[in-house]
């Protein structure tokens, strides 16, 4: 299929891209770059810089004729998100109409969302089923559930064939693609920058939740196997139905677990201080990944938290600076 990426030079819309190629399709990349990296693009893929909020712009992309559309550029800081919702609510929701907008006019009938757990807010039950109550705690979910919603209109209205996967922690690398994000907020990440030295420690944010080791648990979830996900998604979006798959494989880690399986991986010590919880973070969010696994075949191959940290281990130390003067694709 021909397939346009938006966001395709973020961590997770390139890894996806570089997936889409090696399975032979043909992808175009667009992406404003005000998040991601020219670098990031994966060779094969064609490139665009264009933004979601300029509609001639887009209309004129999309006009080049695609099969399909896999949406992945947002803005996805929950912190940012409170700060200043207002760049949410335009660029994630008016811009992803602007995109429904060129894909109806040119005729595209299928797309995949990067959807989130945050969609859900704070849970009532654990693991988290699709069919759970969506009440986001704050404007970046909030944001991803009204584009979902409006996903599942435009489905109706119009017959777009739509997949909306809702993603839990994302980890790892994939090769020369990993994560890299300006300010950087992810837990793992920032465990391996501590490891690097990069900086002093890493901060444990709430030592006095209500789980085994006190700090908050998450479903992490390799990048290859998310990827992969995306590409089962595509082939089974269905003209005029929206489907919502969760994304995670089921098991929950606390943060002391991963900086242990960082210790292990790195061999390193790695300082951590422990300091207050980090406002609006649920205490556990673990995905019931039973729906996605019986009706798109999904299977992740590396569950395990050690191949995660492994592959980021991997790039962090081919990256220490992520994608900065790296050549461009
Ligand atoms: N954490 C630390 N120290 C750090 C960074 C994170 O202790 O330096 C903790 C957080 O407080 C949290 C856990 O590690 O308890 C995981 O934090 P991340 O920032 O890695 O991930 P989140 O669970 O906060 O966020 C993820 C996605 C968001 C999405 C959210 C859904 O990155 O985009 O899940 O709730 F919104």
């Amino acid at each position: 299929m021909r397939l346009l990426v938006t966001g395709g030079a973020g961590y997770i819309g390139s890894i996806v891209a570089q997936q889409l190629l090696a399975a032979g399709h043909e992808v175009v990349v667009l992406d404003n770059l005000s998040r991601g990296h020219r670098a990031a693009v994966p060779d094969g893929a064609g490139f665009v810089e264009a933004d979601l909020l300029d509609p001639p712009a887009l209309a004129a992309a999309v006009a080049e004729g695609f099969d399909g559309a896999l949406h992945f550029a947002a803005l996805s800081l929950v912190g940012e998100s409170v700060a200043r919702p207002e760049l949410y609510w335009r660029n994630n929701v008016a811009g992803t109409l602007n995109l429904l907008d060129a894909l109806r006019a040119a005729g595209v009938g299928r797309l995949v969302f990067s959807s989130t757990a945050a969609t859900y807010g704070e849970p009532e039950q654990v693991p988290i089923e699709e069919t759970a109550p969506t009440r986001p705690v704050n404007p970046y979910g909030a944001s991803k559930l009204a584009v979902d919603q409006m996903i599942g209109d435009e489905c109706r209205a119009h017959g777009l064939g739509a997949v909306s996967l809702r993603y839990f922690n994302v980890a790892g690398a994939s090769g020369c693609l990993g994560e890299d994000h300006q300010p950087e907020t992810h837990l793992i990440p920032n465990v391996l920058r501590a490891a690097l030295g990069r900086q002093e420690c890493v901060q444990i944010f709430g030592t006095d939740y209500a789980t085994p080791d006190g700090t908050a648990v998450r479903d992490y979830i390799h990048i290859e196997d998310l990827a992969t996900a995306h590409l089962l998604a595509l082939d089974g979006a269905r003209g005029g139905e929206h489907r919502i798959f969760n994304l995670g494989n089921g098991n929950g880690f606390s943060v002391r677990e991963v900086i242990e399986a960082a210790r292990a991986v790195t061999g390193l010590e790695i300082p951590v201080r422990e300091a207050p919880r980090r406002p609006g973070d649920p205490p556990i969010l673990v995905a019931a990944s039973g729906k996605i696994r019986a009706e798109l075949g999904w299977e992740p191959r590396k569950p395990a938290l050690a191949d995660m940290v492994g592959d980021a281990w991997a790039f962090a130390q081919a990256h220490p600076h992520g994608y900065a003067g790296a050549p461009a694709a």
